[in-house]
């Protein structure tokens, strides 16, 4: 059986103060879930939600690392610094990344690569645009994806992977994937693992959907089989909206 993960995903939002306030809120809120419970944060909060998070269930994650030890990459943070903050998780290669930042296949393996040897946990995220998708290509862009995330991936590397399967189109836009659009694609998602890295891996590996997840729509994602989670944006802002997404099955 694979432990259900329900993350938020706070992009470029909320100050020390904020991260303070929303944590102390939503500890107790989300204190008997089911799940596995995530928050990513901006760097700048990272620290503060480590340490408002401390002996609860909920996890603190970065949105993004470097995948070089240290150097001259100006403006840029390394695995370790992460691990010496106490954070637990780091997402990879978000669709926004690669849209407004270069993220590439090539970067998201680099990026896996390195996170996973400092003894971070990885979310690695795959999903085609709405023009792909219309094109019908959503197989091929996620499968393309999928294998340039994990190229030279041996199977005992996937033990700390999570994959978000966040089409673009529904990303932030109130648009959901149908319940059975997010089941299917996630479970292409599962059969091009199983084909590289075998059915062991594939069984175990959990799978988000990412895109509009809400309070309303939770439960219909999270009962189809394939869907083992969310990443959640815009819902994850605020405490009681997140809380009622990790309460799913409540
Ligand atoms: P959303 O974002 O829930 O606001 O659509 C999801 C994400 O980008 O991870």
């Amino acid at each position: 059986m694979r432990k259900p993960i329900i993350a938020g995903n706070w992009k470029m939002n909320k100050t020390n103060a904020e991260t303070k306030t929303m944590i102390t809120e939503l500890l107790p809120l989300v204190a008997n879930a089911d799940c596995e419970v995530v928050l990513c944060t901006p760097f700048t909060a990272l620290a503060t939600a480590v340490e408002a998070a401390k002996g609860s269930n909920v996890k603190i994650g970065a949105e993004n690392v470097h995948f070089a030890k240290s150097g001259a990459y100006t403006g840029e943070i390394s695995a370790e610094m992460l691990v010496e903050l106490g954070v637990e998780y780091v997402i990879i290669g978000h669709s926004e990344r690669r849209q407004y930042f270069a993220e590439t296949d090539t970067t998201v393996n680099q990026r896996t690569i390195a996170a996973l040897e400092a003894g971070l946990k990885t979310m690695v995220c795959c999903g085609e645009t709405l023009a792909e998708r219309e094109a019908g290509n959503t197989e091929k862009v996620n499968e393309r994806q999928i294998l340039g995330a994990f190229e030279g991936f041996t199977a005992d590397m996937f033990a700390n992977v999570v994959v978000a399967y966040e089409p673009v189109w529904a990303i932030g836009t109130g648009v959901t994937a149908t319940d059975e659009e997010a089941n299917a694609t996630v479970g292409y998602i599962r059969s091009v693992v199983a084909k590289r890295f075998g059915n062991d891996v594939a069984d175990r590996l959990r799978i988000q959907y990412g895109g509009s997840m809400n309070p309303k729509n939770v439960k219909g994602l999270m009962a189809k089989p394939e869907i083992d989670g969310g990443l959640i944006g815009g819902a994850s802002l605020n405490a009681e909206d997140f809380s009622k997404v990790v309460n799913f099955n409540a």
